[in-house]
């Protein structure tokens, strides 16, 4: 039968490391890297399968492992076995049946191992950056996570799609990475900045645009980080773009950071309370800010208080 196997799986092009013996298996498990392990269940009355199911999940990277049986209706200990290994194929081996999910398992755990790649570089995006940051800004501590909840929370309430709303977290978290690229003396400076100064604090949208010049397929991202300290008005910079010339999402991102400047204590000033908050937005409406969004957040914070931008806990990405 191992020679069938073996035969059928390198026909279909594996490379194939065959063993009759429990302990070699673990041996060589421990030992070299499997895209997957096929085992009988049994190899006389030893749980041949379930013990190399057991040493393969302590393997890094973790093969699969399928089960071949030829008592499938043994219930108690199949459905212990599912818990453990990928699949279970009854015997006697249909040759189709066994190289499909062979394949299938093999996909399968390449897809969960580039998933969990992603999850990782999700996490170092956005843990590390927004700490980078506020190393270099330490008066914000915090700013960029919250801008992340606040944003996110007025694009649901606006019916913004889930695709804008993921670019527009992102955009939150990465809104001020630019300033990695002010001066430090400028940055900490205790009291007013001189002229010349605030035009070179001016530039970090613009220096944030070209930060994130190498994520690809991601317009939306650099478009409102390099937007976030536009106006309604056409007053802000760095392009003095008005109205509508910013997308909604990038608008919300313009407010959502305002209200986490206001409602937070800095070296300078102390946490806005709700009502002058909401006075603000009320001036401002069709000045610094889209008027149909700062008459809404006014609206919302006059109801529910500073409760209006509680998020859920969840995932940022
Ligand atoms: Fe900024």
């Amino acid at each position: 039968m191992l020679d069938g196997l073996r035969a059928m799986l390198e026909d279909d092009g594996y490379a194939v490391s065959c063993t009759t013996d429990l302990t070699s298996a673990m041996a060589r498990l421990q030992r070299e890297a499997f895209d997957l392990v096929v085992t009988d269940l049994y190899l006389g009355e030893t749980q041949l399968g379930s013990h190399l199911a057991e040493v393969a999940a302590m393997v890094r990277p973790r093969p699969p492992v399928i089960v071949l049986t030829g008592r499938p209706s043994f219930g108690g200990a199949q459905e212990a076995l599912r818990r453990q290994v990928a699949d279970i194929v009854v015997k006697p081996v249909d040759a189709n049946l066994l190289l499909a999910t062979c394949d299938r398992v093999i996909q399968e755990t390449l897809l969960a191992r580039r998933n969990s790649e992603l999850e990782t570089a999700n996490r170092v995006l956005s843990s590390v950056l927004p700490r980078t940051i506020e190393m270099k800004d330490p008066t914000t501590s915090g700013h960029a996570e919250r801008v992340v909840g606040y944003a996110d929370r007025l694009a649901r309430h606006c019916g913004v799609n889930d695709e804008d709303r993921t670019s527009l977290r992102l955009a939150a978290l990465l809104h001020d990475i630019g300033k990695i690229g002010i001066p430090d003396s400028i940055l900490t400076k205790p009291g007013p900045l001189t002229p010349d100064e605030m035009e070179i604090v001016k530039r970090h949208p613009a220096m944030g645009y070209e930060v994130l010049a190498s994520l690809e397929g991601q317009d939306n991202v650099r478009n409102w980080v390099v937007q976030h300290h536009e106006r309604w008005d056409g007053k802000g910079y760095p392009y003095g773009l008005a109205g509508e010339e910013v997308a909604l999402p990038g608008r919300i991102l313009v407010l959502a950071e305002v209200y986490d400047a206001l409602a937070e204590e800095r070296s300078y000033k102390p946490a806005w309370s709700v009502t002058k908050i909401c006075a603000l937005f009320r001036d401002q409406a069709g000045r610094q800010f889209d008027p149909e969004l700062a008459h809404l957040v006014a609206d919302g914070l006059e109801r529910q208080g500073k409760r209006f931008f509680a998020q859920e806990a969840g995932s940022l990405f």
